[in-house]
């Protein structure tokens, strides 16, 4: 049989509630697939700097070390601690730590409304056509996130300058370009790569190679667009988007308001991919949305993005396809059986009944 080592770190807010589905709905697939899981919880977050004094405690990022695959819940509490400083706080020390230690350049972003939802999108019907269904890809481990200098200066009198560095290499536009064409190829076959080409250096080589890649690539449409361009797209006509390559930052910007269109940011999975080596991918897995700190440990959390971060977790990292086409099955039967939790949830839909995050959670795994 064959056996595979999760590391499950669920973090804060509502991250141990979702996780806590998500292992289920885990454990209902390999019962039925035929593998065996062997799933660890670690903190991480302020649960990491509460229980061993560091957002990424050592042993937790041991733990990753000695895993086949990260399924991670989400980060930070903006509101606790002010005396803990910024270089420490979990959105830095644990969750970029971890994308730049494990070289998780990839970041896939798949939003899909489903046809029941459509009145969860804040988009009119009629330009919903028949459906939305786009795949962010983002390049996660540069640009301004990373790019060196990055600190505050004082400039005496009062006054302060921040610099944040955007920096691209051509390797690094490079490899998620490959991944984005790839991607295009098993979709519909169109790549909108963004960019602030008019404006910023790195827009222009960004464009420039991959125009080059794209030639690789030749039964992929290619069209770039400028980012503010990108966002105002995606509101006036979302379905002419397939795949949307974007940097780091834009990437994060529009894959928000991607998800706003595909229902709720609780139903949007991600998968953060480094190099492939022969045919493994190490990846991590998280919900894009946050923690939610406002509904944290109320029963109202969606766990559905968490649990389709688990599917793309079994069909990326360990190739369990079946597996993972169940779990979204799932997730679909349970949204058609007219389970709702309060972001999805509208009093015109007949047959939906508002239910809370275990709830949501029992009726994905009873439908594996
Ligand atoms: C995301 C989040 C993170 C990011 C934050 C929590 C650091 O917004 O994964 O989209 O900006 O990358
Ligand atoms: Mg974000």
């Amino acid at each position: 049989m064959k056996s595979y080592k999760i590391a499950a770190l669920a973090g804060d807010g509502i991250g141990p509630e979702v996780m806590r589905e998500a292992i289920q709905v885990l454990r209902a697939a390999a019962k039925k697939f035929g593998f065996t899981l062997t799933i660890t919880e670690a903190p991480v977050g302020w649960a990491g700097i509460d229980a061993a004094g560091k957002a990424l405690p050592d042993a937790t990022l041991a733990l990753c070390r000695n895993s086949d695959a990260i399924l991670f819940g989400s980060v930070g509490l903006p509101d606790r601690d002010p005396t803990i400083p910024k270089e420490e706080r979990p959105e830095r020390a644990a969750l970029l730590r971890l994308r730049k230690e494990f070289g998780l350049f990839a970041n896939l972003r798949p939003v899909k409304l489903p046809a029941v939802l459509a009145h969860a999108c804040p988009l009119a019907k009629e330009r919903q056509g028949a459906g939305i269904d786009i795949l962010v890809v983002r390049e996660l481990t540069g640009g301004m996130y990373f790019g060196q200098p990055k600190k505050t200066e004082d400039l005496g009198g009062g006054h302060q300058r921040a610099i944040d560095t955007m920096v691209y290499t051509t390797p690094e536009i490079e490899r998620i370009a490959h991944v984005a064409f790839k991607a295009a190829q098993l979709r519909r076959k169109k790549l909108t790569s963004i960019d602030k080409a008019n404006v910023l250096e790195n827009g222009i080589l960004w464009r420039e190679v991959v125009t080059r890649i794209g030639k690789n690539y030749p039964d992929v449409t290619l069209e770039h667009m400028f980012v503010d361009n990108g966002a105002m797209q995606l509101m006036l006509k979302p379905t002419q988007f397939d795949v949307l390559l974007c940097e780091n930052m834009f990437g994060d910007i529009l894959s928000d308001e991607a998800a706003a269109l595909g229902g709720s940011l609780g139903m949007l999975p991600s998968a953060s991919l480094g190099a492939t080596t022969g045919n493994q991918t190490f990846g991590f897995y998280e919900p894009a949305g946050g923690t939610a700190p406002d509904i944290a440990g109320k029963n109202l959390a969606k766990p559905i993005a968490q649990i389709l971060s688990a599917a793309m977790l079994l069909r990326q990292s360990f190739g369990e396809n079946a597996a993972a086409a169940a779990i979204e099955a799932a997730v679909t039967a349970a949204i058609n059986a007219g389970n709702r939790t309060g972001d999805i949830f509208s009093a015109h839909e007949v047959n939906a009944k508002r239910v809370g995050t275990r709830e949501m959670g029992a009726a994905i795994t009873a439908a594996i």
